[in-house]
């Protein structure tokens, strides 16, 4: 009954009436067995695209021969201009082997931009379901010569023009058709063929036609539209929706090599709902079983004013990797930051292998700097891997690099993303006219809801490169010098420039050296671990002295590693916290490196008030209670600490004062000096606050003796504060308060009303 849904047509009801009413059955040719199907390809290296034709061909247990592997490629630029006389040579010289074998059937395919998503039954079965001795491939656009179009038969539906990526027909007769070459190897394969085809006596005589409707082959220029991923519990199809078929030859002809590198993450096997990524494990190297670990030069660039940059250093040095194997080369475009590197440098120049530092005062291009680090792996022959990464990656996983090098890839990335947004450093799919585009898959793989090793078509930030393939496949690469536009680099200069086109969740426009896959060289994306994640290097003011510490809003997970105390989520999980007084709340919440870059902020700008009661900068200009303090406001932070209140103070105050919600709110923030030489101590007061926190900003002992507070009421004093603690009291009324003398040295704290 499975016809009869087809069977719309008249003409085809018609032609089911008299099959049912004749006495015979029609005649089902008994089944072609699988071992007399021989796939031949042309393949001159083993490019990775020969590897993955080669693994889905064996995965379904095709037989193939490989002609002219190791010769060299005489074929002309197939794809830019005609060629590929080479391969229909090749052919004719194996077939004349084969021509006698009546029953074997030859499937000749192109192997480097093409894979088998089916098996070989399949194959044969529609084979013979097209009733004919040689099936070429086809395609909705013609090549190399478009007025041989009006000489093609007209057909009603389907692919009208030749391809001949595809061929598939018994040995006897593709043999003939071969033995007819007598053209060189740059001639084009496609126009002989197509030649033979448009000659009607020719193509009765050698019964060829044309898989129209892509039963078997599958093209994908001009294609791309009509085919979609069809995914089943073991394998994953390829679904041509217009003629509703599975293709099982799948081609990425013309400039469809980047699509066909997103359907083969997938078709036939290599990742699936079910079992995820098959393909990932394979390949890859064990670093334990290695005498030695390979010698990585890592490329550090930092061209704009990037925000944590020590963090990142660090981050550097917590790489688990053996030390005397790594070799470092940083490239610094920012003034700003040679404090920071001069101080790596002092506590590092001995750890790594060597190192080597270029500054902003060489006047480097990004382009050069970028060519100059990947030429220093390329030109050293002991150089194993050429590592890339940019300021604005923070690498949380210490075995990031470890990870990238067992993956044994030629060019591999570790997905890294920039927190909550769908921003990351590739792109899962390119327009036709090279613009960024999102491929289907994007949003899952940047959320990792699809793991595994992708390949794709561009990245940056970070990536591992092998030295072999600096010393072949990328040897006479200037990668990143857009001035000499060679066509791949004038797509990234397009990209470059596209910034009004510009998607949220494209990489970022400032780092837009991208990295595309030379010919021939897959390039892949890792997710399968939490790497780590990409900086905003956007709204970096680097007039502060110490500008992380504004980084609050741009870059809340970073700011909150660096500036809040270890311990502080341990107040929610394991009231971790003091109550030295009654009321009077202890807390950590301050890293010591808040702690000291708060009071380095405040001597930086330096104008203490000197605790005198004429005060401009409050309402009605007196103070009763003055301090020697620098308010929040005067060094424009202001915003960034009542976000801070927001952020960390708001939550610890509902938990000790249950029901109340603070706003947040407060006019008076500030930074208190004592010493014994100007203001040593605060008389008893109240503030002017529904509570109040005291944040110890430097030691007790180490920096200052004698301070601490007093709360009169309940007759408590603290008289050791703890650097980076809170306390956190009630303002009026039951907590009068007094500041206890600063005996010797200087100490600081930093207040709040909140909520006055
Ligand atoms: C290929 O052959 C192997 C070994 O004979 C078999 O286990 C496997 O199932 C075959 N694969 C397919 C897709 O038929
Ligand atoms: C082509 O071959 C098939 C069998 O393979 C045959 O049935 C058909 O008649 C042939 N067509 C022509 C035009 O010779
Ligand atoms: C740095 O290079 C740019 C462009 O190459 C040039 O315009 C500029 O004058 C150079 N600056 C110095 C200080 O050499
Ligand atoms: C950067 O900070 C300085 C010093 O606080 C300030 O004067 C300037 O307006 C800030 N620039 C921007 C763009 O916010
Ligand atoms: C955090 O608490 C642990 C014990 O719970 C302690 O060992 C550690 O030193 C504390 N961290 C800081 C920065 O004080
Ligand atoms: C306050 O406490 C101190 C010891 O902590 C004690 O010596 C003193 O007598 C107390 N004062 C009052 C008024 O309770
Ligand atoms: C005061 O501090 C300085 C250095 O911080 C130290 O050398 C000195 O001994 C201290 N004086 C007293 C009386 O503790």
């Amino acid at each position: 009954m499975e016809y009869l849904k087809f069977c719309f047509v008249f003409s085809c009801w018609m032609k089911f009436a008299t099959s049912l009413s004749s006495t015979e059955t029609p005649q089902t040719p008994a089944p072609i067995p699988p071992e007399k199907l021989l796939v031949l390809t042309v393949a001159t290296e083993e490019t990775d695209g020969f590897l993955r034709f080669m693994k889905s061909a064996n995965y379904f247990n095709y037989t193939v021969k490989v002609l002219g592997m190791g010769d060299p490629w005489k074929g002309g630029d197939v794809g830019r201009s005609i060629g590929g006389g080479q391969k229909v040579r090749l052919l004719k010289e194996a077939m004349e082997a084969l021509a006698e074998q009546e029953d074997l059937v030859v499937l000749s395919v192109d192997s480097y931009d093409l894979i088998f998503a089916g098996g070989p039954e399949e194959i044969l079965r529609k084979f013979q379901q097209a009733n004919h001795k040689v099936l070429f491939a086809a395609e909705g656009l013609i090549w190399p010569d478009k007025r041989l179009a009006d000489k093609y038969p007209s057909i009603r539906s389907g692919k009208r023009y030749l391809n001949s990526g595809g061929i598939i027909g018994y040995a006897p007769h593709i043999h003939r058709i071969v033995s007819q070459w007598n053209l060189h190897d740059n001639d084009d394969d496609q126009l002989f063929y197509t030649k033979l085809y448009l000659d009607p006596l020719k193509r009765e005589s050698l019964n060829m036609t044309l898989d129209h409707k892509c039963q078997i082959f599958q093209n994908l220029n001009g294609a791309v539209d009509e085919v979609l991923l069809k995914f089943a519990s073991d394998r994953v199809r390829v679904r041509n929706t217009v003629y509703d078929s599975l293709p099982v030859v799948v081609h990425g002809n013309a400039n469809t090599k980047m699509y066909l590198n997103y359907l083969g993450n997938y078709v036939p096997n290599t990742w699936n709902y079910e079992h995820g990524c098959s393909h990932c494990d394979d390949d890859t190297v064990d670093l334990s079983q290695l005498k030695e670990y390979p010698n990585v030069l890592i490329g550090v660039f930092i061209e704009q004013p990037t925000p944590f940059l020590p963090e990142f250093f660090q981050q550097l040095l917590t790489l688990d990797y053996p030390k005397d194997k790594l070799n470092l080369f940083i490239h610094n475009n920012e003034v700003y930051h040679e404090k920071h590197i001069q101080r790596f440098w002092d506590e590092n120049r001995n750890t790594f292998n060597s190192f080597k530092v270029v500054g902003p005062e060489e006047n480097l291009s990004q382009g050069e700097a970028r060519n100059m680090g990947m030429h220093l792996c390329r030109k050293d022959a002991t150089c194993d891997f050429y590592f890339s990464i940019d300021s604005d990656v923070m690498l949380t996983n210490r075995q990031t690099l470890k990870l990238l090098v067992e993956q044994n890839r030629k060019i591999i990335g570790p997905l890294v993303t920039r927190h909550s947004k769908l921003w990351s450093n590739f792109w899962g799919a390119l327009s036709l006219d090279g613009y960024y585009a999102r491929s289907e898959d994007y949003v899952d793989i940047v959320q990792r809801k699809r793991v595994g090793v992708w390949n794709i078509p561009f990245m940056a930030h970070v990536y591992l490169v092998k030295g072999t393939t600096l010393r072949n496949e990328l040897k006479e690469r200037n990668f990143f010098v857009l001035e000499k536009l060679d066509p791949d680099m004038a797509l990234c200069r397009n990209a470059r420039e596209m910034t009004s086109h510009r998607e949220k969740d494209s990489p970022s426009p400032e780092s837009f050296h991208m990295l595309r896959p030379p010919k021939g060289v897959f390039m892949y994306i890792t997710n399968r671990h939490d790497f780590g994640r990409l900086i905003s290097t956007a709204n970096y003011n680097i007039s502060h002295y110490n500008s992380d510490l504004w980084q609050i809003f741009e870059n809340p997970v970073d700011w909150k590693e660096k500036y809040i105390h270890q311990n502080y989520t341990q107040i929610f999980t394991q009231n971790y916290m003091e109550e030295p007084c009654p009321d009077v709340f202890w807390f950590p919440v301050f890293s010591e490196k808040a702690c000291d870059e708060i009071v380095e902020e405040m001597e930086h700008y330096g104008t203490w008030s000197g605790g005198r009661h004429e005060d401009k900068r409050i309402t009605g200009g007196y103070e009763t209670v003055p301090t020697d303090d620098i308010h929040m406001k005067q060094i424009g932070f202001d915003k960034e600490w009542l976000h801070f209140i927001r952020e960390f103070i708001s939550p610890v105050t509902l938990k000790v004062f249950s029901g109340y919600y603070t706003k947040g709110y407060a006019v008076m923030n500030f930074v208190v000096k004592y010493t014994p030489g100007r203001q040593a101590y605060l008389r008893p007061h109240h503030d002017s606050s529904t509570f109040t926190i005291n944040i110890a900003l430097n030691n007790k002992d180490t920096d200052f003796q004698g301070g601490g507070c007093r709360f009169h009421r309940y007759n408590c004093s603290i008289n050791s504060p703890r650097k980076g603690w809170s306390f956190m009291h009630p303002g009026r009324l039951t907590h009068l308060h007094e500041g206890l003398p600063t005996t010797n040295g200087t100490r600081y704290i930093a207040v709040s009303f909140i909520d006055p």
